[in-house]
């Protein structure tokens, strides 16, 4: 991860410790909660809340708790996207599945836990009017739901072992994963109360980016290495997923995310120099390794 990054990858893990240390969750609900949360993560997803926020201008701290929501619904997807019924992946970030270590049932209910925190701590947020509130939680739900990533991952189910055509997939990869990645664009325009143009432009960046993000975990499933993605290499392929690599093949699929790259910098144009560390993020996204 780029170092200037570090610091908001620190603040977003103090501020879940802070989330999940006031939860009454039991035994052993709350081990696996935390397991899912804190064992590790790029945290891409709250730092795009906390640049975001920067580049327009809003006080840090208002990003705080929309920035942990964001990450707790991620953490949710994957506890349940790695279980049997779903991917079957056993490892993830390079330790064992959430289902391995605690069962499935602890799992499945660790992550509707998670889930449903999220929305209590945007609910909660007295530092937010009511108003911006419930803009945020509205955004979540709607890009989280059964219009956004549930309907992603259950075309990504559907799609198993069947051709799926070009627009099929994109739309499939946009709801899986592009949603709640523009989500984190659409936080920052939220609570730095921008202008419909300068929201344009975030989602524009959001959905391009989104959309890179998940060609670029595809081609990684393929070409990365277990040590460093931290979960099994050739899963999709296993399980017959249809893919952007499966689809496209490997050339065309990094060409994709080149062409993305530009039109997620061409949307930031009218931020300046204020967008150049999301800028920054989206070259990551594209070239990392992990
Ligand atoms: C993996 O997301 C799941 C996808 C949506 C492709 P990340 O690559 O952000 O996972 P962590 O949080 O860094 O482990
Ligand atoms: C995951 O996509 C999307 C969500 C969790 C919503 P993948 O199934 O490709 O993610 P990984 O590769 O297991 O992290
Ligand atoms: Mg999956
Ligand atoms: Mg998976
Ligand atoms: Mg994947």
């Amino acid at each position: 991860m780029i170092d200037d990054f570090e610091p908001f990858r620190e603040r977003v893990i103090q501020q879940l410790e802070i989330i999940l240390n006031h939860t009454d969750a039991p035994s052993p609900l709350i081990e696996a909660m935390r397991y899912g949360v804190l064992s590790g993560g790029k945290r891409i997803r709250p730092i795009l809340v906390y640049l975001s926020c920067k580049a327009l201008g809003a006080d840090l701290s208002l990003a705080d708790k929309p920035a942990c929501a964001i990450e707790l619904i991620h953490a949710y997807s994957l506890i349940h996207d790695d279980l049997p019924a779903m991917d079957n992946d056993d490892l993830r970030r390079g330790e064992p599945a959430c289902h391995i270590k605690f069962g499935e049932a602890t799992a499945i209910l660790a992550g509707d836990a998670l889930q449903t925190l999220a929305f209590e701590i945007l609910a909660n947020d007295h530092q937010l009017t009511a108003e911006t509130r419930l803009s945020l939680i509205t955004e979540l739900a709607a890009a989280t739901g059964a219009s956004g990533m549930v309907a992603g991952q259950i075309i990504d189910l559907g799609a198993e072992n069947r051709f799926i055509d070009a627009v099929g997939l994109e739309n499939m990869h946009r709801r899986k994963t592009g949603d709640l990645i523009s989500t984190c664009l659409i936080f920052g325009a939220i609570l730095s109360a921008a202008d419909t143009e300068v929201k344009d432009a975030m989602l524009q960046f959001g959905q391009a980016l989104g959309l890179a993000f998940q060609i670029k975990d595809d081609i990684l499933d393929v070409t990365g290495d277990e040590r460093a993605i931290g979960k099994p290499v050739g899963s999709d392929v296993g399980n017959e997923k249809t893919t952007f690599v499966s689809v496209y093949g490997l050339d065309e699929a990094t060409c994709k995310l080149d062409q993305l790259l530009g039109e997620a910098t061409a949307a930031l144009v009218p931020l300046g120099s204020n967008a150049a560390p999301l800028n920054e993020l989206a070259r990551f996204i594209i070239t990392r390794d992990h």
